[in-house]
């Protein structure tokens, strides 16, 4: 007799149907699993037999053969270890099979027969509810399974024996409660910083549309500060965007408790990281850093001193908003729609540009710097901005700055103006003015006379390509809505083209 127990595999943020077929035949003793598992799925045979021991189900002394089908889908992971124990269960009569039909399952055995926490429960139970089935996961993960829906039917034991009483009816388990993460502690707060007037404009106009934003300066600028403060201005996920964002950090293992956060992801790799750390990929094709900051922000601190391919493998993903990552029978992509802020020194010694400084290498020390950087990755680069160093007796009894939480006001407003707009346009999915296609862009950036003389002038002089005369119009578009202005003016477009300088010197210099 074969058993059945639906399960599933990852491709990306997507969950596959995989039957779990379990066959108790008369043969030799022992169980073989196939079906194109990795190496831990060929460790789950071990963990199974141990798991059962302990749970006091003895292994019938007879063939037990496991097939995970489609035989021909690759799987990955620890999470079949539950679905075959319940599959070979079923076969033995220790739980009814019929019982487990209405269910997708995953988790991990541990030895003792306890079921231990597994990565993807919250996309696993996505897929479950879209099947019209329930989910059986571990008890840990069970708070983030529950998100998927309301009225998906979820078991979270803590133990295989757990589950079989559940099933004879003598110990019934409830339903977990959907679970949201702690407050966001605080924030470091725009408030201190001193001056920077320019740059904290830059910051708000980035938060406000979604655009990319370089911000080139000396050390001890505040370059790094500004960015961490970003943050705090930044308006909480919409719920659509929220379920996004945890699937990807479920995962990857990144959901603490199984608990969701509201706050937009905002993260900041060391440069020393590879490309796979940055865009996904390596042994079990993790999502990247690229995909973690999906709807949020990722911050690379003195950007050319990432690995020229790592930064341009960041190109992709910046047009498309995803990371695929190919393998050699298969591809898998990951949403990756980021913000990219990132931090530079003009030059080696940092100092370029300073008044009376001469770098000890001379304008090498500039250019050869610079020239990291590659001309498509600046091009994509909406905002790019010089943040000059204040210095201390500037500090000294400067007044408070305006806070956060004034700024967050604004923006705030100003993206509730675009997700109107996209809305009323039959395109709920895009809530920023960055993530504006070109041609849209186009047809809700009319210009008259005025702003059109204006564009072909500053595109001569600066030779802009036709993708940064689309990300001029969408920056105009953003200032227009931080003004709650309908039409973009000619003092918006004027201010996006000057955002757009500080980047056109540098690659001058470069
Ligand atoms: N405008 C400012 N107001 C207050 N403190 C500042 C300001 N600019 C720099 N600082 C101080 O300088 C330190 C270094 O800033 P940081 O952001 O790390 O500089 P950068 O990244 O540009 O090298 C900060 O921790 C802060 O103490
Ligand atoms: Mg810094």
């Amino acid at each position: 007799m074969v058993s059945h127990v639906s399960t599933i595999a990852f491709q990306g943020i997507e969950a596959v149907p995989v039957d779990v077929q379990v066959m108790v035949a008369p043969g030799k003793m022992g169980m073989q699993i196939v079906g194109l598992g990795d190496k831990a799925v060929a460790e789950s045979r071990e963990r199974v037999q141990a798991a059962l021991h302990a749970s006091g189900l003895s292994m019938p002394p007879k063939k037990v053969t496991v097939n995970l089908a489609p035989a021909d889908l690759p799987k990955e992971g620890s999470h079949y270890d539950l679905p075959i124990a319940l599959g070979l269960m079923a076969a033995l009569g220790a739980v009814p099979g019929d019982a487990l039909a209405g269910y997708v399952v995953l988790g991990e055995l541990s030895l003792d027969g306890t079921v231990a926490a597994v990565n993807g429960v919250l996309p696993a139970a996505m897929g479950a509810n879209a099947m019209g089935k329930g989910l059986i996961c571990p008890h840990a993960c069970g708070a983030e399974a529950a998100w998927a829906s309301a009225d998906i039917d979820i078991l979270a034991p803590r133990s295989l024996i757990g589950l079989a009483n559940h099933f004879r009816g003598t110990q019934v388990m409830s339903r977990p409660e959907p679970a949201i993460g702690p407050p966001p502690g605080r924030w470091p707060d725009l408030a201190d910083i001193k001056g920077q007037e320019s740059a904290k404009r830059a910051l708000e106009v980035a938060a406000a549309g979604g655009h990319n934003l370089l911000m080139i300066g000396p050390p001890g600028a505040g370059k790094s500060m500004l960015a961490q403060r970003l943050p705090s201005i930044l308006p909480p996920l919409v719920p659509r965007e929220l379920l996004e964002v945890s699937m990807i950090a479920s995962i990857a293992g990144e959901l603490a408790d199984g608990k969701l956060s509201d706050r937009r992801p905002f993260r900041a790799p060391h440069h020393s990281a590879s490309m796979a750390a940055i865009v996904g990929g390596g042994l079990k094709a993790r999502p990247g850093e690229a995909s973690l900051s999906h709807h949020g922000v990722l911050f690379l601190d003195e950007l050319p001193e990432f690995s020229p391919q790592v930064l341009d493998s960041l190109r992709q993903p910046l047009e498309t908003a995803e990371c695929v990552i190919a393998r050699a029978n298969h591809r898998i992509s990951y949403p990756a729609r980021i913000q990219l802020v990132a931090a530079m020194n003009p030059c080696r010694c940092g100092r370029a540009g300073e008044p009376g400084h001469r770098c000890l290498r001379g304008p090498r020390c500039q250019t050869d710097y610079q020239a990291r950087i590659s001309g498509p990755l600046l091009d994509r680069i909406d905002l790019r901005i010089e943040v000059p160093a204040v210095s201390a007796g500037d500090l000294v009894g400067a007044a408070r700055a305006e806070t956060s939480a004034a700024v967050a006001v604004r923006v705030a407003h100003a993206r509730a103006l675009q997700q109107q707009r996209y809305t009323a346009l039959g395109l709920p999915g895009w809530t920023t003015n960055a993530a504006c296609s070109a041609a849209l862009i186009e047809e809700i950036v009319p210009l008259d006379a005025d702003g059109m003389a204006l564009i072909r002038d500053a595109s001569e002089k600066l030779g802009f390509s036709a993708r940064a005369y689309h990300r001029v119009l969408k920056v105009a578009r953003t200032l227009a809505d931080l003004d709650g202005a309908d039409s973009v003016a000619r003092i918006h477009l004027a201010e996006a083209i000057s955002y757009r300088m500080a980047g056109d010197r540098m690659a001058h210099a470069a």
